[in-house]
C-alpha cells in the first residue's frame, strides 16, 4: 500500500512538472556533423529552456526517415511549436502537410526544402543563411587573394568540397562558387565531390584528388570541417597546407580561426549559428498574437583571414578582418 501511494505521489509530481511548461517545442535536428551544428543545437537547447518552454530535441543521425518519425513523434505528443531542419530539401511534402493538419506552427531552420513543397504547406518562417551569397564569397576572396600573390594570370585548378548532397547548403553554395569562378577564364574547377560537410569522410576525397590531380591550386571546401580534413590529408602526403594548396572554408568556427592563425587554412566565410536570439522572439510575436515576414535571412556578415584587408564581395566593399583579431570575441 505504501509503494503504492508514493508511485501515486510520483506520478502525480511528474504530471504536474510537465504541466509547469508554458510552451513545449519539438526540435528536429539533423545529426552533429560539424562545429556549425554543434553550436547551432546547442545554442537552441540551451536558451529554450531559459524561457520556461520545454524542448524536445531529436538528432536524426542525417537520416530522413529518423526526421519523419521525430516530427509524427512530434504531433502525437501535441506540441506547440516545431523547429525543422531538414536534411535534404526534397521528400518533407507528406509528414509537412501532416504537421499542418494538426495546426502546429512550422518554423523552416537553417535548411529549406524546396520551392515546390513551400508553395504546399505553411510554415510560420524560413529562416536561415544565404548558401549562394556565402558560395560567391568563398570564390570572391579566392580570386582576390590569387591576385595579391601575383597569381591572377596564372592556370589555377580548384577543387570543390561539396557538403551534403541534396542539401541546399551544398548546391547553392557550389552555385555561388560556380556563377563566381565562371568569371575567370583561368580557373578551372578540377573537381568536385561531396565529403558531407563532416572532417572524416572530406579525407578520402581529398586523398583521393591528391593521386588522382595533376595539380592542385585551392581547395574550396564548403564547411570548415571539412577543410580541416583536406589540412590533415595534405598534410600526411608530405604537402604544406595554407602555402602549397590555398584552403578556403565556410562557417567560421574557433576550430577554423585557429588553423588560420597557424598558417594551415587561408580564409573562412561566415555562417553564423546562434539561431535562438531570433527564433525566441518570433515565438514570443505569434504567442502575442503579432505576424512578422517569413522569409528571414539571419545575419552573417563576416570573413576572416591572416592579414585581414581582402574583399570578399563583386563590389569590394566587404574586407576580410584578421582571424587573431577577432578570435576572442567568436562565440562557437
Ligand atoms: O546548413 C548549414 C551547414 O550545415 C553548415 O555550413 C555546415 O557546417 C553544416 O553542417
Amino acid at each position: 500500500m505504501k509503494k503504492l501511494l508514493t508511485l501515486a505521489l510520483v506520478l502525480a509530481l511528474l504530471a504536474s512538472a510537465s504541466s509547469a511548461f508554458a510552451l513545449t517545442i519539438g526540435f528536429s535536428q539533423i545529426g552533429q556533423e560539424s562545429d556549425w551544428r554543434t553550436a547551432n543545437t546547442d545554442d537552441i537547447r540551451t536558451k529554450i529552456p531559459l524561457e520556461g518552454w520545454e524542448l524536445i530535441y531529436d538528432d536524426a543521425q542525417q537520416k530522413q526517415e529518423n526526421q519523419i518519425k521525430a516530427l509524427r513523434s512530434f504531433i502525437s505528443q501535441g506540441v506547440d511549436y516545431i523547429l525543422f531542419t531538414g536534411v535534404v530539401t526534397t521528400g518533407w511534402d507528406e509528414v509537412l502537410k501532416e504537421v499542418n493538419e494538426a495546426e502546429i506552427p512550422l518554423f523552416l531552420l537553417d535548411r529549406i526544402p524546396e520551392p515546390s513543397t513551400l508553395e504546399k504547406i505553411e510554415y510560420v518562417a524560413a529562416y536561415g543563411g544565404d548558401f549562394i551569397e556565402e558560395g560567391r564569397r568563398m570564390a570572391w576572396w579566392t580570386v582576390n587573394y590569387l591576385e595579391k600573390l601575383g597569381r591572377s594570370e596564372e592556370e589555377v585548378n580548384v577543387v570543390i568540397l561539396e557538403g551534403t548532397t541534396g542539401s541546399d547548403a551544398a548546391t547553392q553554395r557550389t552555385q555561388g562558387i560556380e556563377e563566381v569562378l565562371a568569371k575567370f577564364p583561368n580557373v578551372k574547377i578540377a573537381a568536385k565531390q561531396s565529403g558531407n560537410f563532416s572532417r572524416a569522410e572530406a579525407q578520402p576525397v581529398m586523398e583521393s584528388w591528391l593521386k588522382s590531380l595533376d595539380k592542385i591550386d585551392v581547395v574550396l571546401a564548403e564547411n570548415d570541417d571539412m577543410g580541416l580534413g583536406a589540412i590533415d590529408v595534405i598534410k600526411a602526403a608530405g604537402k604544406v597546407p595554407g602555402k602549397d594548396i590555398i584552403i578556403v572554408g565556410c562557417d567560421s568556427p574557433k576550430a577554423a580561426f585557429d588553423a588560420i592563425i597557424a598558417g594551415e587554412m587561408n580564409a573562412t566565410i561566415e555562417c553564423n549559428p546562434l539561431y535562438a536570439d531570433a527564433i525566441i522572439p518570433m515565438i514570443k510575436a505569434l504567442e502575442a498574437g503579432e505576424t512578422f515576414s517569413r522569409e528571414i535571412v539571419h545575419p552573417e556578415e563576416g570573413a576572416f583571414d591572416a592579414e585581414g584587408g581582402v574583399p570578399y564581395t563583386e563590389d569590394g566593399s566587404k574586407l576580410t578582418v584578421k582571424a587573431a583579431d577577432a578570435i576572442d570575441e567568436r562565440k562557437y
